[in-house]
């Protein structure tokens, strides 16, 4: 069986329905370190979902929150963790995932976000009458910034949640950083 030791957090960046918490989770399995999921842990931490947040309190609440869970979850042991589509447009996010992190940008193709996310409603920012119009333009919004990630993998439709994970897992093992070893 292979063993990694890795340095540094992995840290899932990308838009909504790019796949960030299935991959992340498959990509934690193989690595054999702990899963964290951003959105869950404020979640938890206030006892109320995202969209009772964002509708009780509004998204720059939410936002201070996404802050000081991420601080916390940067901490600790190297991880995977998972972040909510907004988080790495925070200035102070990005330098504290920089520090702590790196930094993994799921790029996948608009069509391919909108099939996944068009049925759902556990996301508050697409409430809107024409939800689909506001997907694509959060991603021309936010491509910019993305593309700041040290590392950027393409979602490919045809492949599993785990050949993603495969995927993302040689893509780290090539960065030059070396933070990710296979030691037998
Ligand atoms: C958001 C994405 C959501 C959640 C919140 C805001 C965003 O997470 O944090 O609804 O700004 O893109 P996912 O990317 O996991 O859907």
């Amino acid at each position: 069986m292979s063993r990694y030791r890795l340095q540094k957090s992995l840290v899932m960046i990308g838009m909504m329905g790019a796949g960030k918490t299935a991959v992340g989770m498959a990509l934690a399995r193989l690595l054999g370190v702990p899963f964290v999921d951003s959105d869950a842990e404020i979640e938890a931490a206030a006892n109320q979902s995202v969209t009772e947040l964002f509708e009780e309190f509004g998204e720059p609440f939410f936002r201070e929150k996404e802050a000081l869970v991420l601080a916390r979850l940067l901490d600790g042991p190297a991880k995977v963790l998972s972040t909510g589509g907004g988080a790495f447009l925070h200035e102070n996010n990005r330098a504290m995932i920089a520090e702590k992190g790196l930094s993994i940008w799921l790029k996948a193709d608009r069509a391919i976000l909108w099939s996944r996310v068009r049925h759902k409603t556990t996301r508050p920012l697409l409430q809107v009458p024409d939800p689909q119009a506001r997907l694509y333009q959060l991603l021309d919004e936010r491509e910019p910034i993305y593309r700041q990630c040290a590392l950027i993998v393409e979602a490919e439709p045809q492949l599993s949640v785990n050949e993603m994970a495969q995927k993302v897992l040689q893509a780290v093992l090539d960065h030059p950083s070396g933070l990710l070893k296979q030691v037998a």
